[in-house]
């Protein structure tokens, strides 16, 4: 799977910009505020039909202009092209995939996996438990096609249950969901389980490599009780969930937590560690992913230069470079990279919104 061609309109401050990148590795070059970032946010958008950097499609669109527009080859692991086109303005959204329009964002996100590692990712470490969701999810969403099913399952039968216990229904209305709530649940934690199972060897090797003297633990919570029946939770605390207006126990409460020497790796490393610790996270999705679909993803790494140190650097490069991935870094110098472990390469000039390859 790789990204052949992009045009993109009006997306942030690239007005008017093509890219023909490489199966490889696509350095984009440019100084602060040439749109290095958007072009990137442009290509995740492409998966994701959001930013990692804002909720609002406002902030995408051009100002003064009325709608953003990318138009994507996208070639499957079976050489064919896949033709993607996407058209947002404030309050209208059109997506078509092979020149058909398509409503779900699951099913771009089904065709073009992408990952992204960015100045904001180490909040997958520092900000809340729904952030370490959507990491595990990513996963579970490509390799298990059952999990999304089992997901809307879940959330239509929780928000029932939420709605019924914040109007303080009575109990027997508020109990209605728990089977289903129960059934779907049990589905969602037995994907991710396993998808963190066969992610952490790759975790774990990852991490020896860059934390030399450090122990790194990393373990999932499913989001209730290890020992204690999901249906029984439901039920015995139902008094109390009403009076809170929603529940509890379940997948929704699920996390991962991560431990450097036995502490919170939240609060005892520094920033520093804790962007490297997130680059890895992701290497090894990455890697996961590829072996496991044996097809290629495509990863964006924003400001790597400034994120690591200069051996860090220079070892995640190494990594990447061994992998089976389309990449696209960003920079301010050319010489911060070195491209010399890449066969396929190619440079990309970002200057005030303009893009040129050489
Ligand atoms: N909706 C928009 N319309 C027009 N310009 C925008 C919009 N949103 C952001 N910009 C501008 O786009 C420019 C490019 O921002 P971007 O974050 O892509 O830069 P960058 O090259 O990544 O810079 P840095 O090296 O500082 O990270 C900025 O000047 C920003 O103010
Ligand atoms: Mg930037």
């Amino acid at each position: 799977m790789q990204l052949t061609q992009l045009t993109i309109k009006n997306f942030r401050n690239l007005k008017d910009a093509q890219i023909i990148p490489v199966q490889g590795i696509n350095l984009i070059v440019g100084n602060n505020a040439s749109g290095k970032t958007s072009l990137l946010e442009a290509i995740y958008y492409l998966s994701h039909i959001r930013s990692f950097r804002t909720q609002s499609v406002i902030d995408l669109i051009h100002r003064q202009t009325p709608y953003l527009q990318l138009v994507a080859n996208i070639e499957s692991s079976e050489k064919n092209i896949i033709p993607l086109g996407i058209r947002r303005s404030r309050n209208k959204s059109e997506i078509r995939i092979n020149k058909k329009n398509v409503k779900r964002v699951s099913d771009i996100t089904a065709q073009f996996p992408i990952l992204a590692i960015h100045p904001d990712s180490y909040k997958l470490i520092s900000g809340s438990p729904s952030f370490r969701r959507q990491y595990l999810d990513w996963g579970v969403f490509h390799v298990e096609h059952a999990f999304f099913q089992s997901w809307k399952r879940f959330k239509k039968a929780l928000a029932q249950r939420n709605a019924s216990l914040k109007s303080k229904q009575k109990t027997d209305v508020c109990q209605l969901w728990n089977q289903e709530i129960h059934d779907s649940a049990h589905r969602i934690d037995h994907l991710r389980r396993e998808y963190f199972a066969s992610l952490m060897p790759y975790f774990n090797q990852l991490s020896e490599q860059f934390f030399i003297k450090d122990k790194i633990d990393i373990e999932y919570k499913r989001g209730w009780h290890e020992d204690l029946d999901l249906l029984s939770l439901l039920q015995d605390n139902l008094i109390k969930e009403r009076m809170k207006g929603y529940t509890q126990y379940g997948p929704h409460r699920a996390d991962i937590i991560i431990k450097v020497n036995g502490q919170s790796a939240q609060t005892s490393i520094s920033r520093g560690q804790q962007k490297l610790l997130v680059a890895l996270m992701r290497l090894a999705q990455a890697m996961q992913f590829t072996e496991s679909m044996k097809k290629a993803c495509v990863l964006l790494y924003d400001d790597l230069p400034a994120e690591l140190d200069a051996n860090h650097r220079k070892l995640i490069l190494s990594v990447l470079s061994k992998m089976n991935i389309q990449l696209f870094i960003t920079a301010i110098d050319v010489d911060q990279i070195d491209l010399s472990a890449w066969d396929i390469n190619k440079m990309f000039h970002v200057e005030h919104g303009r893009v040129n390859s050489e």
